[in-house]
């Protein structure tokens, strides 16, 4: 391994010191705390200082603080600039993972989502493009008091179609509307009980509907979709445009719509966020990162798996360098009503190694390191 880091680095310009510095990280690879940390994950929390892991946040040593200002916004000179080090939660040959340690699911379930009632609804504008649940920007008035949200104001409306496995084409047990619709209300219902929406950490959802109303429906059918809104709901309305005029209205060549469903849709109703920026390579900073997987780990603690963060688009930043975690149809929580599925200590800290490498191995790999 040792050899392998030398020819990474080779060809670069290293001071006998800054080799020293490197080697102090590689020994730190062979003495990787995630088997450790992952007998008690998330009840403990990593991230406090005590007992403190090494390289939870990689931060340049205070040794290195003798780098002018220019060595260091150059990774040319600055060695250490693409080098971020171990992930702690990685597990090694040296330290491997333990037997699966599942978290015990019979505690009691937090309160569900409460149902709600709207008594006006308008549909504004879509907001994600494609995907197998559309969510949309909407004017909405819930009639239930116990939200204590009386008065007409801006929502997110994510909807999902109540289809019967054989009335779409991916029949998986993943992609079926109704199972994501499940698991984001069962994720909703432990992280509001946790307290996560009020410290901006996940969005505020106000509960759960039935969107039973046909002219709610036929409203939303009515927004304009454009190639860029949604590709494949685009060519599906074209072509069934040019089998009506070809065979008529009735025509049964016609594939299948909102509008045909014979069980009205659910959906989840959240706060409205305008001020979301999704999270890139082109926005992070370690603070940034930093903030992003305390929040994670809070997700964690509240006992939910988030099970989408293959990509970036699912976290964003908001002014004031705060981070937000969103879209939690895909997740696994510690007690699900709905089905019986265990989740494990490692399953939940594996996905803070895979955000960790995310961030520090990909994202900010050519920032230089900072001091702290
Ligand atoms: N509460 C919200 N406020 C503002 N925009 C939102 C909100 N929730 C979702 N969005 C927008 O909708 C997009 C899709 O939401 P998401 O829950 O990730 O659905 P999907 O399952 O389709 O990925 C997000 O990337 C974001 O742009
Ligand atoms: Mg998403």
């Amino acid at each position: 391994m040792i050899t392998v880091a030398f020819r990474v680095v080779a060809g670069q310009r290293f001071s006998l010191y800054q080799h020293f510095l490197l080697l102090r990280q590689l020994t730190t690879t062979m003495r990787s705390p995630a088997s450790t940390i992952v007998l008690t994950y998330p009840d403990q929390n990593p991230f406090n200082p005590n007992p403190s892991y090494p390289n939870i946040f990689p931060t340049r040593p205070a040794e290195c603080d003798n780098l002018s200002a220019a060595d260091i916004k150059n990774p040319y000179y600055d060695p250490l600039a693409g080098l971020h080090g171990h992930n702690p939660f990685q597990y090694t040959d040296e330290n491997p993972m333990p037997p699966r340690i599942y978290i015990d699911n019979h505690q009691t379930s937090p309160p569900p989502l409460p149902e709600i009632f709207l008594s006006s609804l308008e549909f504004i504008e879509r907001l994600n493009h494609g995907g197998r649940a559309h969510v949309y920007k909407v004017s909405a008035t819930i009639t239930s008091t116990t939200t204590g949200e009386p008065r007409e104001k801006i929502y997110a409306l994510k909807m999902f179609r109540d289809m019967d496995p054989d009335e779409e084409s991916d029949q998986k047990e993943i992609g079926w509307p109704m199972f994501r619709f499940r698991r984001e209300k069962e994720a909703y219902a432990h992280l509001i009980h946790a307290g996560l929406p009020e410290q901006g950490i996940v969005p505020n959802c106000y509960g759960w509907l039935t969107l039973s109303n046909r002219s709610y429906l036929e409203q939303c059918y009515a927004l304009p979709v454009s190639e860029k809104d949604d590709l494949e709901e685009f060519w599906s309305r074209e072509k069934n445009k040019q089998r009506i005029t070809k065979y008529g209205p009735d025509t049964a060549s016609r594939s299948h719509t909102l509008l045909d469903d014979r069980r009205p849709p659910k959906a989840l109703l959240l706060e409205y966020y305008a001020d979301l920026e999704p999270l890139s390579g082109n926005n992070v900073t370690h603070d940034i990162a930093e903030a992003a997987l305390k929040a994670l780990y809070q997700i964690h603690a509240a006992y939910v798996h988030h099970g989408d963060l293959s990509h970036d688009t699912n976290v964003f930043v908001r002014p004031g360098n705060r981070v937000m975690w969103i879209d939690f149809d895909e997740s696994t929580c510690r007690c699900e009503r709905n089905w019986r599925k265990k989740l494990s200590r490692q399953k939940l800290m594996e996905e803070l190694e895979h955000v960790w490498s995310r961030f520090y191995q990909i994202m900010l790999a050519d920032q230089p390191l900072v001091s702290k």
